[in-house]
C-alpha cells in the first residue's frame, strides 16, 4: 500500500508545518491590543497604574526594564506600553 504511506506522510508533514508555524508566533490577542490597553491591564495589578505624565521618556525606559521582569511581560508588550507612556511627554 504505497499510496497510503504517501498520504499518511503528507498529512503528517502538514501537521508538523502548522505546528512549527504557530509555535513561535505572538498570540493574536496581544498583537491586537494597544499600548494603553496593555498598560491598563498589566500596570495596575500590583500598584496604581502610573500616569504617562509622571515620568520622562528616559525614566520610563528604565522603569519598563524593571517592570518587564516584575510583570513578566514580553518584548512586544513592553514596546507597546513604553510607546504609550512616552507619547504623553
Ligand atoms: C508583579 C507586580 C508588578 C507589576 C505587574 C508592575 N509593577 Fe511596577 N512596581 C512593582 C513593585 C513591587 C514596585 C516597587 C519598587 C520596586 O521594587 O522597583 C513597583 C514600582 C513601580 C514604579 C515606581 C518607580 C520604580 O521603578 O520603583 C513605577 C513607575 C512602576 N512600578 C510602573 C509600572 C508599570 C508601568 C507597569 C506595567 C508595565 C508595572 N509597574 C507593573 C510591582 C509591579
Amino acid at each position: 500500500m504505497k499510496s497510503q504511506k504517501i498520504i499518511t506522510l503528507a498529512v503528517m508533514s502538514v501537521i508538523v508545518a502548522i505546528f512549527i508555524a504557530t509555535a513561535c508566533k505572538t498570540p493574536q490577542a496581544i498583537l491586537d491590543k494597544s499600548g494603553a490597553q496593555l498598560w491598563g491591564e498589566n500596570c495596575a495589578r500590583c500598584h496604581n497604574a502610573p500616569s504617562p505624565a509622571t515620568y520622562s521618556d528616559d525614566q520610563w525606559h528604565i522603569i519598563m526594564g524593571h517592570m518587564k521582569i516584575k510583570a513578566g511581560l514580553t518584548d512586544l508588550e513592553v514596546k507597546k506600553i513604553a510607546t504609550f507612556l512616552k507619547s504623553a511627554n
